[in-house]
């Protein structure tokens, strides 16, 4: 209990980055462009967990097409804020995708391993198109070519939480985007 309630109290100090209308102007016109682009379609929406939620299900009800919507999880043995190695996916060789219009739908592209991995796993089950959005982008961080067909917002190499990213586990219910600063 005494662990739990020390647990508690720690915050991390965080500054506001991007608020709650300028992300939802954003996604509203992402949602208009995906439309437009999409016409005639029925695209499958394949979320990438847990980062994609806040954004997935903000950004399915500014789709006006009918849409269906899938789910993998990628773990890319992240420790706190720093990345190294390897991305297990997990859900993505099961989910029927041949033929079909798949758009991944990705929190924040940081190294773009991740993003990466799962283009290449869905490639195999033969869809008739795979594309990428992505709320963040952290360009400077990449460390690979990669086409990002949709993006919100270009952002520097800070670690980002809340609208559904986290820092161990925790902050993703915060409907902003905060940037970490070093306290
Ligand atoms: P990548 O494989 O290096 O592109 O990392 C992508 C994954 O790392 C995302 O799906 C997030 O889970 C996580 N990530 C990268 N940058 C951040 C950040 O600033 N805040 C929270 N999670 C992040
Ligand atoms: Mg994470």
């Amino acid at each position: 209990m005494g662990a739990l309630k020390e647990d508690k109290a720690r915050i991390l100090p965080f500054e506001l980055l991007l608020d709650q209308n300028t992300i939802a102007r954003k996604v509203k016109e992402l949602g208009k462009q995906i439309t437009s682009d999409y016409t005639h379609e029925v695209p499958v929406l394949l979320g990438v967990l847990k980062g994609c939620v806040v954004f997935l299900t903000d950004l399915m009800r500014v789709i006006k097409l009918p849409l269906e919507i899938e789910f993998v999880s990628a773990a890319s043995y992240r420790k706190g804020m720093r990345n190294s190695g390897d991305v297990v996916l997990g859900g993505a060789s099961t989910i029927p995708l041949k033929g079909r219009h798949v758009l991944i739908v990705e929190g924040v592209v940081d190294t773009g391993r991740t993003v990466l991995t799962i283009l290449k796993e869905i490639k195999k089950l033969e869809p008739a198109s795979v594309k990428i959005v992505t709320l963040l982008d952290k360009p400077a961080s990449h460390q690979s070519r990669l086409q990002l067909d949709y993006k919100g917002f270009s952002i520097g190499n800070d670690f980002v939480i809340g609208y559904g990213l986290d820092n161990t586990q925790r902050y993703r219910n915060l409907p902003f985007i905060g940037r970490v600063v070093d306290s």
